[in-house]
């Protein structure tokens, strides 16, 4: 998804990419992602954070950003069909270009499907296909998996489905789940920065 072209008297400039953040929790994944567009290591912008939870710390790192959010509560609607209908319109307006779904602990229904299909992102704490799901830390590491890991994918129809964009792995012989989970939110908080970029210049 290259950067889109304006042609301003005789030069070319380029606009950058925008995007938005969904996300339910802490918000780590958000700050990795919003440092890097800082920075600039993400050729984009993050235009909109989306959050379905009023308590979650993710909305304090937005305001230190700048970033302007939409905070909604699921309960305060009749269906997931309302309130997509709600969140891709202020995607809409934002001018979105691609999503991020960073901690975002909600299934996608069809109605923002059908707006973002093939320009949403998902990151999740495991080496998909194995361990789909809220839980797949806790998962993999009762399993007593060796290798754990991290994958970003495209969302589809499906739970933690879809076509599979990168990821990253490590093997622990340890004991501690908190050391294990420490690594992946390390892990993610390259790896998510990483696939955006690349997937923004494909
Ligand atoms: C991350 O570990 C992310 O992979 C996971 O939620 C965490 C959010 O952390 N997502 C899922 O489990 C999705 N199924 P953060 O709020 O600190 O970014």
């Amino acid at each position: 998804m290259r950067p889109k072209a304006q042609c301003f008297w005789s030069h070319t400039i380029f606009t950058m990419k925008k995007l938005a953040l969904f996300a339910s929790g802490s918000g780590s994944n958000f700050q990795a992602i919003a440092e890097a567009c800082q920075k600039g290591t993400i050729q984009a912008e993050i235009a909109l954070l989306v959050c379905d939870n009023a308590n979650a710390f993710v909305i304090e790192r937005a305001k230190e950003f700048h970033i302007p959010t939409f905070t909604f509560n699921p309960k305060q609607y009749a269906s997931k069909e309302l309130f997509e209908t709600e969140i891709v319109n202020r995607l809409q307006e934002a001018q979105v270009d691609v999503v991020c779904l960073a901690g975002y602990m909600r299934i996608v229904g069809p109605t923002l499907l059908k707006a973002y299909q093939g320009r949403m992102l998902n990151i999740h704490p495991s080496l998909l296909p194995s361990f789909k799901g809220a839980h797949a830390i806790d998962d993999a590491f009762n399993f007593g998996v060796k290798v754990f890991g991290v994958t970003v994918h495209l969302i589809d129809d499906t739970i933690d489905g879809g076509v599979i964009l990168m990821q990253r792995a490590f093997e622990y012989y340890g004991t501690s789940r908190d050391e294990v989970e420490a690594e992946i939110h390390k892990i993610e908080h390259q790896l998510f920065p990483e696939a955006i970029n690349r997937f923004l210049e494909q």
